[in-house]
């Protein structure tokens, strides 16, 4: 287990984020820190009281000041604000980008040899900006999208199948937005190809959905986004650092030449360890998923180039 994993934003995805970590005893402490006055701490303290009865031992210490995570292994970056009904995750873009420098700038002074997994959006731009700010090597930075993509993806397919869920495996690759790319040459059901059960008409629907599965959400919540199905995907991601399990896990990452593309965040295959992103996988597409993978990649460059004109 690490020392200390620090989650920053206390909102629905945070505080869903720590007491995860918690339940699984990641670390011995996780700091849950956001700048509402008093309410990380009334959470963390809930959080803390939960643990006789979930029975963990992790200290869930929540604070206002950013002095608390000095030395954090691990960060959980989930501040910003939620979209809300009829907003784009890249409406968020400008008020993001300020919040998710600022934290940055203090992760740099506070624990600068940690690795940051990037929950904010518009995801993959906001992966950028942590690089960017930090200056921290490419593989202590990584987004976390691939994983809740995939999740809504196999939850679509299971319920359309009949089948659990843990016997479907699948892989969304591209930008978190609405260009990702679910791919069905990868997708499987215990190893028997999605095709053998789905046609292609029954799955452009499932595909459709998966797209816009987040979008789904919102129109439903009104005031906020997803955060359980969030949470679940950082602290799998957090779970294969700290135990150095080598998964090989749909993350967003930064490209060096990677799918033909370099100097942007995108979703593709990775491996996780205690190195953080210790490698990408690129894997053959078939031509139809590498054109929509290029069309994704444009997308989350048009909102990069946005980025590079705002003052934030
Ligand atoms: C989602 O897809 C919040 O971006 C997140 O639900």
């Amino acid at each position: 287990m690490f020392n200390k994993i620090t989650v920053v934003g206390a909102g629905h995805v945070g505080e869903s984020c720590s007491l995860l970590l918690a339940q699984k005893e990641l670390a011995q402490e996780v700091v849950l820190l956001d700048v509402v006055e008093g309410m990380p701490i009334g959470k963390g303290l809930d959080q803390v009281q939960a643990g006789p009865v979930l029975g963990f031992d992790t200290r869930v210490r929540g604070t206002n000041d950013w002095a608390d995570t000095a030395g954090s292994e691990l960060f959980i970056l989930t501040a910003g604000v939620a979209r809300k009904p009829g907003m784009s995750r890249e409406d968020l873009l400008k008020t993001n980008a300020g919040i998710v420098k600022s934290c940055a700038q203090n992760i740099k002074h506070y624990a600068p040899d940690s690795t940051v997994i990037v929950v904010s959006n518009p995801l993959d731009v906001m992966a950028y900006v942590v690089m960017q700010v930090t200056g921290f090597p490419r593989n202590r930075v990584v987004g976390m999208a691939g994983i809740l993509d995939t999740a809504r993806f196999r939850a679509f397919l299971a319920m359309e199948l009949n089948v659990s869920v843990e016997d479907i495996q699948a892989l969304v690759l591209g930008g978190h937005g609405d260009s990702m790319v679910p791919l069905v040459s990868y997708a499987s059901i215990s190893g028997i190809p999605l095709t053998y059960f789905l046609s292609r008409e029954k799955l452009e629907p499932i595909i459709e959905r998966t797209r816009k599965g987040g979008g789904e959400i919102v129109a439903y919540l009104k005031t906020g986004s997803a955060y359980y199905a969030p949470a679940a995907g950082a602290v799998q991601m957090a779970e294969a650092i700290v135990k150095d399990k080598k998964r090989i896990l749909p993350c967003s990452c930064y490209l060096d030449g990677e799918y033909g593309a370099r100097g942007i965040f995108i979703g593709v295959p990775c491996k996780l360890g205690r190195g953080g992103m210790e490698g990408i996988l690129e894997v053959p597409l078939t031509p139809e998923e590498a054109q929509a993978l290029n069309q994704s990649i444009a997308a989350v460059r048009s909102t990069m180039d946005e980025l590079a004109t705002l003052d934030y």
